[in-house]
């Protein structure tokens, strides 16, 4: 994970620096640093513990002056959060620094022949072995620093995005990239700005550059931004331009990142099926998956590979694929696929499914899966992704930039587009009849509607959150397509109120779990109307029978779930298949609320990270 960000131009570099930091955050946030050169007072090297605020304290009064700079903020991998540890590094002479993303693989290796060459480290970190390995190469073949930075990557196994800094050119910054994401911003007044995504880069220009694996970028205030290969071929740069709003990246009003991306699901879903969908003419479409249509119809096995909350959409996308195109699911944890030999072949086809698009397990599980011969297909939120740009094909999920850790959006955009595909593919293959097929999108069309009257109760939800933000455990119960929900639930619990929570199928509660129940034990079950709604009241007796408190979220109306329930939350009805996109954004306001009462960073919770690009 960590975020990157760099700068060179006209303009003071920290205050850049710092912002497009504060703005990297949620990619880790236990230690930042700033490097900035200055003419006449050097490299200046800030570096905090903890958050990019710390940092900011730290370096008020110091002279941070300098129009070149590089900062980087931590999720530590190797060594602890500390000030020694933390990013950007000096070479031994204090001439260079050098921040990195991703993990040095051969590291115990190169360093052991650093050391023997006299060279004294300072920090746990892998990372520590490239400034030394780029300042031997330096000193012992006399090249420039750039051509330094190429040697040494050829000897690195593992991945890496970085940007180093050089006293001896302080027109110069160089980076490079392999399986960690980075982007060159081309301003307008001849700067550039380097950075992990866009985010930090936006306010000052939509002009991008996505750095593919394995390149080097030297940006020079007087040549510009030039690109090569590590094996030292120069290439044309290919500059995008981005259509992201600054809004988009910003709280807007609300609390919290979360609170916004959650109230922003009305939105986001019918930004999801925006052209995709046309009820009147009776007709689904998505254009990334086009030319795939016939082959995914006639497909024989589907493997969806994600983590996560990701993966639970997946899950979901199990349900919608197999009972709308009868073709057989199997839904992979991206961790578990990749190592385990698994059986594929070229009549497979692989979906990753995947917000950040970054994910280094689900990244290797679709190289893997690309070995063998695979199709491979992605849905991801984030555009120009390393996952959306190594598959065949795909579609995006459309959600906007999810900053808060938690997913949210992304979750229900990621189930708009599995509905999406399943229903182009069953109609491909004739496996829906007309009238299954217009009931299910006129009932898509009205989703946005439905979360809308959600979220009004969400005062309701907030009073529920405060009888059960002391709990210890919690229990989330539902069946056949509510079950992944009632796992994205629980995860959701976990992740920023630190309540320890499960999701289980409802009827596997008696399995086992149902020993935990007592009067202390909020159970969370979803009993909306539908096929398994009969047995679902029935499980609700079990956990009444042993004194648990339910929380039940229940279809409008229903009588029966409501009397018997410790607490309700009605929702609007929907088509079944439709269902998860509506009874998840209670679940998602329960954890939003208890986090909050519970004083947790919502947006930052501890040890975690928003794109895991280390495995
Ligand atoms: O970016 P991805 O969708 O590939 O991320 C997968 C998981 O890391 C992610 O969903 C994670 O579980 C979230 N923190 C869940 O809220």
């Amino acid at each position: 994970m960590c975020g990157i960000v760099a700068y060179i131009g006209k303009e003071q570099a920290f205050p850049i620096i710092l912002k497009g930091l504060k703005r990297l955050e949620y990619r880790g946030y236990d230690s930042a640093g700033i490097a900035v050169l200055n003419n006449e007072s050097g490299l200046n090297n800030y570096k905090r513990q903890g958050k990019v605020s710390e940092l900011e304290d730290f370096s008020a009064e110091q002279d941070t002056s300098g129009t070149i700079g590089i900062g980087h903020t931590r999720w530590a991998t190797h060594g602890l959060p500390n000030n020694v540890n933390a990013h950007p590094h000096i070479s031994t002479d204090g001439e260079m620094a050098l921040i990195h993303n991703g993990i040095i693989e051969n590291y115990d290796s190169l360093k052991e022949e650093l050391v023997s060459r006299g060279y004294v480290f300072k920090s746990e970190t892998d990372t520590e072995v490239l400034i030394h390995l780029i300042d031997d190469i330096k000193t012992n073949e006399k090249v420039k620093t750039a051509e330094a930075v190429r040697i040494a990557l050829n000897s690195v196994i593992g991945a890496y995005a970085i940007v180093v800094l050089s006293k001896d050119n302080p027109n110069q910054l160089i980076a490079a990239r392999k399986s960690s994401p980075l982007v060159v911003g081309i301003g307008k007044n001849g700067d550039f700005f380097l950075a992990s995504d866009a985010t930090p880069i936006i306010e000052y220009t939509n002009e991008v550059v996505y750095m593919e694996d394995e390149e080097i970028a030297i940006v020079d205030r007087n040549e510009g931004l030039r690109i090569f290969s590590i094996q030292n071929q120069e290439k044309t740069p290919y500059i995008q331009h981005l259509e992201l709003q600054l809004e988009a990246i910003e709280k807007g009003g609300y609390e919290h990142f979360m609170l916004k991306e959650i109230h922003e699901q009305p939105r986001s879903i019918m930004d999801c099926f925006r052209g995709r969908l046309n009820v009147e003419d009776g007709w689904v479409g998505l254009g990334g998956i086009k030319d795939y249509e016939t082959k995914l119809a006639k497909a024989k096995r589907i493997i969806m590979v994600a983590c996560g909350t990701s993966w639970h959409a997946a899950l979901v996308g199990e349900y919608l694929f197999e009972d709308l195109t009868r073709i057989p699911v199997e839904v992979e944890y991206a961790s578990e696929f990749r190592y385990r030999n698994p059986i594929i072949n070229e009549n497979d086809i692989v979906i990753a499914i995947s917000q950040s698009g970054e994910t280094a397990d689900t990244m290797a599980a679709l190289n893997l899966a690309k070995s063998k011969g695979a199709t491979i297909l992605g849905i991801c939120n984030v555009v120009g992704s390393s996952i959306s740009r190594i598959t065949d094909a795909g579609s995006y999920t459309h959600a906007g930039p999810e900053i808060g850790v938690a997913s949210t959006k992304a979750f229900t955009a990621q189930v708009t587009v599995l509905t999406l595909m399943a229903l182009t593919i069953a109609r491909k293959k004739g496996s829906i009849n007309e009238t299954d097929f217009r009931r299910i999108i006129t009932e898509m069309e009205l989703i946005p509607d439905k979360v809308a009257k959600i979220l009004e109760k969400s005062k309701k939800i907030e009073e529920i959150a405060a009888i059960y933000k002391d709990a210890t455990n919690a229990l989330y119960l539902g069946r056949g397509n509510s079950f992944p929900v009632a796992l994205e639930g629980a995860l959701k619990l976990k992740e920023i109120s630190y309540i320890h929570a499960e999701g289980y199928p409802a009827a596997e509660m008696k399995h086992g779990p149902i020993a935990l129940i007592d009067e202390e034990m909020p159970v969370f079950v979803i009993a909306t109307k539908g096929t398994s709604y009969e047995k679902v009241v029935s499980n609700i007796q079990e956990v009444k029978a042993r004194k648990g408190k339910v929380i039940a979220i229940i279809t409008e109306g229903d009588a029966q779930v409501k009397e018997m329930a410790d607490h309700y939350i009605e929702i609007p009805d929907t088509h079944e298949y439709l269902t998860p996109l509506l009874t998840t954004i209670p679940f998602q306001l329960i954890s939003y609320y208890v986090a909050v009462m519970r004083g947790a960073n919502v947006d930052q919770p501890r040890n975690l990270a928003k794109s895991v690009t280390v495995e």
